[in-house]
């Protein structure tokens, strides 16, 4: 039988862009290829994301444009996994009876099986019950020839609860993968060429916390410094209150940690926090800032910010746009409070009216726009270290990759110099990039 073709479309986040890398392996395994091309396809997944309704609206709309590829052609399966199947699994066979299979988040590496339970006539499958121990975290796939920088999974789903979210009802409670599996792993990407990793997890400072007596995150960090051609590590997302003086430590002493913190606040405001149950005040976040800063002056800090949060007044939307005064992120992802099922502010007094919250939003882009530009701006003149991830998507003579403090940057250069470390004099700065000059020697 000749090769079937496989087109994965990814909503939200890098957890799932990941996911979709796993899951092609897995199917490359069973005789599928990748397409870009969903109408020349065997087999479309849909891997979902149900941080927001928004995000939510968009997969249904995609389910939509899927069924009239399948009233062509018949033999097409549709599959539809990530957050959403998980938790609107029979809601989403009911609005899309063209779907097949609908799979749940820790149900990726049983998706060949679940696949051939499909039958021609019979009805759709769904499965998305949680596992005690999930398979696919190790990365099943080689990397990509020329590939320079790769993702790693080191922890999966979350305890914490906030009220707004979710992620623990759709991913389940932590696991943390064995330190020894996790670094086995980086050891054979650095052997095929990789340079960067980005470890993955919903909260990679608590990682560890279930396995006394293993590593910690800090330890997970000075032990992947060691392997040998990894030049760059980061990791996402970090809790504020699990923020260690240990890992703050890291910075300075692992050479390879790059320094840049993605260190979501949500809210400036006490009393919005303690309603998000985050466990944590603007006072001790400001304090966590200040000493990333005394210890790694030069780190770049990003958040995530929600406004009209339930019970969000005037003076608590203030006091968030006071924190980010204080603090001059390097960017910010800011969003909408938006109602999810199953998460306790859903039944929470005083919503925000819907236009009161796209003002808030509207002005807190703007603030951070500038603080944005006025961060970047402290890179003119500086000489960075960039790892050049490609060739950028303005113009052909130009390469882009980033900065240790994860700022992209377009400059121009050969492309013999992909997959390297350069050093770029920054000229200018802009809203989303910096522009750069190559220094010689290059490398
Ligand atoms: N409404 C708006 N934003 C949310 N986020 C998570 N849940 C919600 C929600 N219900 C945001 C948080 C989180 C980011 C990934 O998405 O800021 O850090
Ligand atoms: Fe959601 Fe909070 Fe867990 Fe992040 S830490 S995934 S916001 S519950």
């Amino acid at each position: 039988m000749g090769k079937r073709r496989l087109y994965i479309r990814t909503f939200g986040c890098q957890m799932n862009v990941h996911d979709s890398e796993q899951l092609a392996a897995i199917l490359a395994r069973e005789g599928y290829e990748g397409t870009d091309r969903p109408e020349e396809a065997d087999l479309i997944v849909v891997n979902t994301c149900s941080i927001r309704e928004k995000a939510a609206q968009k997969v249904y709309s995609e389910l939509g444009r899927f069924r009239r590829l399948k009233s062509r052609s018949p033999g097409l399966r549709i599959a539809v996994g990530g957050c959403l199947a998980q938790q609107r699994g029979r809601e989403l066979l009911a609005v899309a009876p063209h779907v097949d299979l609908v799979f749940g988040t820790h149900q990726l590496a049983s998706v060949p099986k679940l696949l051939s339970h499909c039958e021609p006539d019979g009805g759709p499958v769904l499965e998305t019950a949680f596992c005690d121990r999930i398979e696919s975290l190790a990365i099943l796939a080689p990397p990509l020839p020329g590939a320079v920088s790769a993702y790693v999974t080191i922890m999966q789903g979350c305890d914490n609860f906030c009220a707004y979210c979710v992620v623990p009802h759709l991913r389940g409670r932590e696991q943390s993968r064995p330190g020894q599996e996790i670094l086995a792993e980086i050891r054979s990407l650095a052997e095929s060429g990789i340079r960067e990793v980005t470890l993955l997890g919903q909260n990679v400072n608590s990682y560890g916390a279930g396995t006394p007596g293993g590593l910690d995150f800090p330890g997970l960090i000075r032990e992947i410094g060691q392997v040998e051609g990894i030049e760059r590590i980061r990791f996402t997302t970090s809790h504020p209150k699990d923020l260690s003086a240990d890992l703050i430590r890291c910075f300075r002493e692992v050479d390879s940690l790059c320094e840049h913190i993605h260190l979501p606040v949500q809210a400036g405001s006490n009393r919005v926090l303690a309603r998000m149950n985050r466990g944590y005040t603007r006072e001790a976040y400001l304090d966590s800032v200040q000493r990333l800063r005394n210890d790694c002056p030069d780190i770049s800090i990003t958040s995530d910010m929600i406004v009209g949060f339930p019970g969000e007044t005037e003076a608590d939307f203030r006091e968030t746009l006071d924190l980010m005064e204080k603090i001059r992120f390097d960017n910010l992802f800011s969003f909408k409070y938006s109602p999810r099922e199953g998460t306790a502010a859903l039944t929470m007094k005083e919503p925000v009216a819907e236009e009161v919250r796209s003002e808030r939003l509207k002005i807190l882009q703007a603030l951070q726009d500038s603080h944005t530009q006025e961060r970047n701006r402290l890179s003119i003149g500086r000489v960075e270290e960039i790892l050049v991830e490609g060739v950028s998507r303005t113009s052909s003579r130009h390469l882009t990759g980033r900065t240790r403090g994860n700022k992209i940057v377009n400059f121009a250069g050969e492309e013999r110099l992909i997959g390297r470390t350069v050093r770029c004099r920054i000229a200018q700065a802009f809203l989303h990039s910096l522009r750069g000059e190559l220094q010689l020697p290059e490398a």
